[in-house]
């Protein structure tokens, strides 16, 4: 198993490019089997979670060849409807095929996704909207099967905001017969890209950008080509990354509005902050402020960035608290950030962090996607050397981070360990 060991407390200067955003692409990808030929995505970044999604579409019948930042998907001759427990138990974006399927098919059967290290992830939502659209589910030995004759438009109103159920529904809505009204739909940017993809591929979808969608069914889409957005989170990773390290770094090819919350955030904490339409400079105050963050639903602060921040404000002169009310439990990197002498205590949903004048280094494990970029973090501003265990989860989700970290002056090597 791979480790990353990073020597800490270098300043990190200069600029670095922002891949393609996986949570946007994942959805995307699922939604080429609503139609029959090759659909080409750029702007892919090599991650693991990317290549499982390319395996599940291989399974279920599709070309799919993944070079030079292109993926191109051909649908032609898919023929099978399952999407197995190895794979959904790995990565539980899986279930996105669950729409597609439906609408390609008439049937699914996808297993049923367990917990997680983020907590319970319950998917009620999707099995709702589905059923709405006319489908039958039964939940046999650990797998959803979903049929239907043809799916058929219907409202569905979200009790609480879901960016994959939202996904699920559009992309069983959008070839369904009649109209689909969507409320409570999730206001995310990847949900406005899968808005953007299925238009592109014939969809009629309104009321893009807000929580009320209305789909008129089309009986056919067509193959497309489409640019993906760049990833919000890699690049609140990456300014973060910044500004624990007293930094001034400059993030590019990104989309600052999809940040404004947490560039709020950042700029309270005493960092200055310059934006223009593709680009954000961050210079670093050299002591940072406590502040409180509340996760929330888009356009609020990203819960995908909580476990981030939160190694940052362990440098921060004052007391910060973090509540996290998406996934309550999604706080397995607080006891690490504590072994690397941080100062968070935790109560329910609420964690409280103390600033200290310095981490230091230790080993650490890796837990989470999320949590292992903290960790990375919190060991890029360590004094001495921190070893991170379990990197795999990282590679999920950042694509060469080492390598962009050491371009803007860090020190971090990937070891066998
Ligand atoms: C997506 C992201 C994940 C991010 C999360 C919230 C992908 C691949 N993953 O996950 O990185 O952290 O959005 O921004 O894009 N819920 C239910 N029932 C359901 C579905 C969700 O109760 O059927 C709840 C969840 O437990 C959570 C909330 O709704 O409390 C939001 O979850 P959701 O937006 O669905 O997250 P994901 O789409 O799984």
């Amino acid at each position: 198993m791979e480790k990353f060991v990073i020597n800490g407390g270098k300043t990190l200067h200069g600029s670095v490019r922002i891949s393609g955003a996986k949570n946007a692409i994942l959805p995307i990808m699922t939604a080429t089997l609503l139609t029959s030929g090759k659909s080409i995505l750029r702007n892919i970044p090599n991650l693991n979670d990317i290549k499982m999604m390319a395996h599940l579409l291989r399974i279920i019948g599709a070309r799919v060849d993944f070079h030079d930042g292109l993926l191109e998907i051909n649908t032609e001759y898919c023929s099978y409807y399952e999407a197995p427990y190895e794979l959904v138990s790995k990565m539980r974006a899986s279930i996105y095929v669950l729409g597609p399927l439906l609408s390609r098919f008439g049937q699914a059967r996808v297993s049923f996704p367990g917990g997680c290290a983020i907590g319970t992830r319950p998917v009620d939502l999707h099995l709702q909207a589905m059923e709405a659209l006319g489908s039958y589910i039964d939940i046999e030995h650990g797998y959803i099967n979903a049929r239907c004759k043809k799916l058929q438009g219907n409202r569905i109103k979200f009790p609480k905001s879901s960016v994959g159920a939202t996904a699920n529904a559009l992309m069983a809505a959008v070839t369904a017969s009649g109209r689909t009204e969507i409320s409570g739909a999730a206001l995310e940017p990847e949900i406005a890209s899968l808005i953007d993809f299925l238009t592109l591929m014939g969809a009629r979808i309104r009321g893009k950008d807000t929580d009320q969608l209305i789909i008129d069914g089309v009986a056919e889409l067509h193959p497309v080509e489409m640019e993906m957005i760049p990833d919000r989170i890699e690049t609140g990773t990456f300014l973060i990354a910044g500004a624990i390290t007293h930094g001034d770094i400059t993030v590019e090819n990104c989309f600052p509005d999809h940040l404004s919350h947490p560039l709020e955030l950042l700029k309270k904490a005493g960092c200055n902050i310059k934006v223009t339409d593709t680009a954000i400079s961050l210079h670093a105050p050299s002591s940072l402020k406590a502040i409180d963050i509340i996760t929330k639903p888009y356009p609020g602060f990203p819960t995908d960035l909580q476990a981030q921040f939160m190694a940052l404000l362990c440098l921060a002169t004052g007391t910060s608290t973090i509540k996290e009310t998406i996934f309550p439990e999604r706080f397995m990197h607080v006891a690490e950030l504590n072994r690397l002498d941080a100062d968070i205590s935790l109560k329910d949903n609420i964690a409280t962090v103390k600033g200290v004048p310095a981490l230091s280094g230790a080993p650490v494990m890796a837990n989470d996607l999320r949590a292992s970029a903290a960790l990375v973090l919190a060991g890029l501003a360590a004094q001495g050397q921190t070893e991170i265990s379990r990197i795999y989860h990282i590679d999920r989700g950042y694509e060469h981070i080492e390598f962009k970290l050491n371009k803007l002056g860090a020190d971090i090597k990937r070891i066998q360990g």
